[in-house]
């Protein structure tokens, strides 16, 4: 949609997967909130608009955009080659690589993505774990909608290992003990905030947010007193 359209319905449609802690996940009030989630409404507020959350399998998030369905994706979704072909990245804003979590206590502690080979291993569906894991023949993939699902395998022990962002599995040890990040992996990733391809109105939009939130005081000060 355009601001103009966004504007006239009052409401910021904003596409995420929800169990994605700290980015986006559902708090004991059964909210969905987050880092994520503030940016969101940051934009929102700026638009002078409400938002509105909707939430996706994270493989229906790009359809979903590219239906109109959404104005926004903010899933921490990693920018790539491939998802840029289909939608338009904001600028970066959060820097990320992909670990290896397993459960605690055991001997399996692998150090690399190669340690995995013959090992089941649990992934979110359509995630950059997925690639990376799939890409080694030998690495049996076992793919889920949510990495709760893929997180209880992992404690029921039908699987070896959850591959994930790094930030996200920190969280998900630090609120479970019995699992410990055991490697990471550094795929140098960046995270990006999609809007439907060729909406540059509101591509603009969001990286000015964005910039804007980098902003330090010393910057503002600078810019306050020294430009235009
Ligand atoms: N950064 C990874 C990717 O882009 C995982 C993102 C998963 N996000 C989520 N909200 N579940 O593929």
């Amino acid at each position: 949609a355009t601001i103009t359209e966004i504007k006239a319905k009052g409401k910021l449609l904003v596409g995420t997967e929800p169990t994605f802690p700290p980015f986006e996940y559902v708090d004991e009030n059964n909210n969905i909130v987050g880092f994520d989630i503030d940016i969101a409404q940051r934009i929102a507020d700026k638009l002078g608009v409400k938002l509105e959350i909707v939430n996706l399998p994270f493989d229906s998030l790009i359809p979903a955009l590219m239906q109109n369905k959404i104005d926004l994706i903010i899933a921490g979704m990693t920018i790539t080659e491939k998802r840029a072909k289909v939608v338009d990245f904001s600028v970066p804003y959060f820097n990320a690589n992909q670990s290896i979590v397993v459960r605690e206590g055991e001997k399996f502690r692998p150090v690399k993505l190669e340690d995995l080979k013959g090992r089941k291993v649990a992934v979110q569906l359509g995630t950059t774990g997925d690639i990376v894991v799939s890409e080694i023949s030998e690495i049996k993939v076992v793919r889920f909608q949510k990495f709760t699902d893929a997180f209880l395998e992992l404690q029921n022990k039908r699987v070896d290992a959850v591959v994930l962002d790094e930030a996200v599995a920190r969280a998900y040890v630090k609120k479970f003990p019995k699992f410990v990040v055991s490697a990471v992996i550094d795929t140098g990733e960046k995270y990006g905030i999609a809007v439907k391809k060729g909406n540059s109105e509101l591509l603009n939009f969001v990286n000015n947010v964005i910039s804007e939130m980098f902003k330090s005081p010393y910057d503002l000060l600078v810019e306050k007193w020294f430009e235009k």
